[in-house]
């Protein structure tokens, strides 16, 4: 190789003009990458926490045990209320008290009224109560999303 010759691109200037060249490649292709990036949000997707069960008259008087959601379902004549077996001390799944009055969770022994306030036990709040409704083609909808005071009722 003749160092005089102009023409003639040296090695040294070569390997700084590639490496120039990644670098800038780099640059862009991780531009890239965090604009994509912003495009998409943060976002959690859960799953829809409505419930559709049956017909109200499907229901037998009393309490059912749903298990599907671990959710009580109340009626009481035409009035349906829903409430979550979900213990609130550590997630156990409460049962209804062997008298069929109140709650009892299996787990460390929180124990809870039939309007779900504790009555014992390490449980810190009451059960949640949780939204009743009516779909369009006449089923109860328990959303679990949409907590309610004790006393709500669907009146059908
Ligand atoms: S999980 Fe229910 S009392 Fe602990």
């Amino acid at each position: 190789m003749n160092d005089s010759d102009p023409t003639q691109v040296k090695r040294r200037d070569f390997m700084q003009l590639a490496f120039g060249w990644c670098s800038a490649l780099f640059a862009l292709g991780a531009s890239a990458v965090a604009g994509a990036r912003y495009i998409v949000p943060n976002v959690l997707y859960e799953p829809d926490q409505r419930f559709k069960g049956q017909k109200p008259e499907d229901y037998p008087e009393g309490t059912t045990f749903l298990s599907d959601i671990r959710v009580f379902l109340i009626r009481k004549g035409n009035s349906f209320r829903a409430v979550s077996a979900i213990c609130t001390h550590l997630g156990c799944t409460v049962n209804r008290g062997a008298d069929g009055h109140g709650f009892h969770c299996p787990c460390h022994g929180s124990q809870f009224s039939d309007n779900g306030e504790v009555t014992s036990g390490p449980a810190p709040r009451p059960l949640s109560w949780l939204l009743v409704s009516l779909s369009r083609d006449g089923r109860l909808i328990i959303d679990a999303s949409q907590p309610v005071e004790a006393k709500k009722y669907l009146v059908i």
